[in-house]
């Protein structure tokens, strides 16, 4: 009989710490066991369970691509008891994961469509993962634009992979920022809605992914349902307070979904019908 412990962890090693803007930092995990390190799969959009030796565990989306094995990157925001405990830490040190969790983008349906990212502040973890899957796996989709917003450039992550991304033919990469006061930014000022006023999107061939802060939500769904976009082809990643992440604890359910579960990546149609997501 298989009697595997589900809330097991398994050991990785911080190979990289890249700060991004204060209090937020790329950590690079390689696991210990060889094999898990050469078969760790999973989706875009999935996320896995952090865990801190001695202090606790936390649910963190995946950053890095699966297209890029080897080596799984999460972007952690330090606010509470695990992401400090992780800030410090430092290279070589071990911590826990579980999973990979959740959903995920549904990245076959995806295939063979135009594809717009939109992301706010750290929303951009999740969605650089599936950028990168797109990018590595070109040919399977039609035109891809990336919008990301920031408030200043200072507070923009991944800021100069992104910004060496501007020049690249196969994808239309719109990076803007609220304000500008120093006058540093090469590329558009305004908050993220006004992009839309640039591209044309024909809504019987594009997908949204949608990831950011929830005032972000409100005002790009209504741009993207100005211009026809089904309820079913805008995807979100909606986080909810999560414990397990294997729906058994209960804490993340909201009507019949289990957001570990079924989420966190839902349409704006599953949001509508249960509206404590957003
Ligand atoms: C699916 C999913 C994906 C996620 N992906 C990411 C990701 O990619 N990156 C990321 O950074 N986060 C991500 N999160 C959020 C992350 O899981 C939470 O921020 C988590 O609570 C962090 O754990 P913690 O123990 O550090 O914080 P906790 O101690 O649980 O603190 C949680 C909250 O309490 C507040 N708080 C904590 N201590 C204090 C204090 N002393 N005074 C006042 N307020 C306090 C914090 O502001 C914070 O909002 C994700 C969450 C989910 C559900
Ligand atoms: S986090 Fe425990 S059921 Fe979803």
């Amino acid at each position: 009989m298989n009697r595997e412990n589900i809330y097991f962890p398994h050991l990785a090693q911080i190979t990289r710490i890249l700060p991004q803007i204060e209090d937020h930092k790329l950590f690079g995990l390689t696991f210990v066991d060889k094999s898990m390190k050469d078969n760790f799969s999973y989706r875009p959009g999935q996320f896995v369970e952090l865990s801190i030796i001695g202090t606790g565990e936390a649910p963190i989306s995946i950053s890095s691509s699966p297209t890029r094995p080897g080596t799984v990157e999460l972007c952690v925001r330090r606010v509470g008891r695990v992401t400090n405990a992780l800030y410090n830490l430092e290279r070589d040190d071990l911590v826990g994961i579980r999973g990979p969790y959740g959903n995920g983008f549904p990245v076959e349906e995806l295939e063979g469509n135009n594809l717009l990212l939109v992301a706010g502040g750290l929303g951009m973890a999740p969605l650089r993962s599936l950028l990168w899957y797109t990018l590595d796996n070109r040919e399977r989709f039609e035109d891809v634009t990336l919008m990301y917003g920031a408030k200043i450039p200072d507070e923009m992550l991944f800021k100069y992979e992104l910004l060496s991304l501007l020049d690249r033919p196969d994808l239309r990469c719109m990076l803007t920022v609220d304000k500008d006061e120093e006058g540093i930014w090469p590329a558009h000022i305004g908050v993220v809605t006004t992009l839309f006023d640039q591209i044309e999107i024909d809504p019987s061939t594009t997908y949204a992914a949608v990831c950011g802060p929830p005032v972000m939500y409100r005002f790009v769904l209504e741009e993207l349902l100005k211009r026809n976009l089904s309820k079913d082809r805008i995807l979100m990643s909606l986080e909810r307070k999560m414990k397990c992440g294997v729906g058994k604890c209960g804490h993340c359910a909201i009507g019949y979904k289990y957001t570990c579960l079924d989420g966190p990546i839902f349409t704006y149609w599953d949001a509508i019908n249960l509206p404590e997501l957003i």
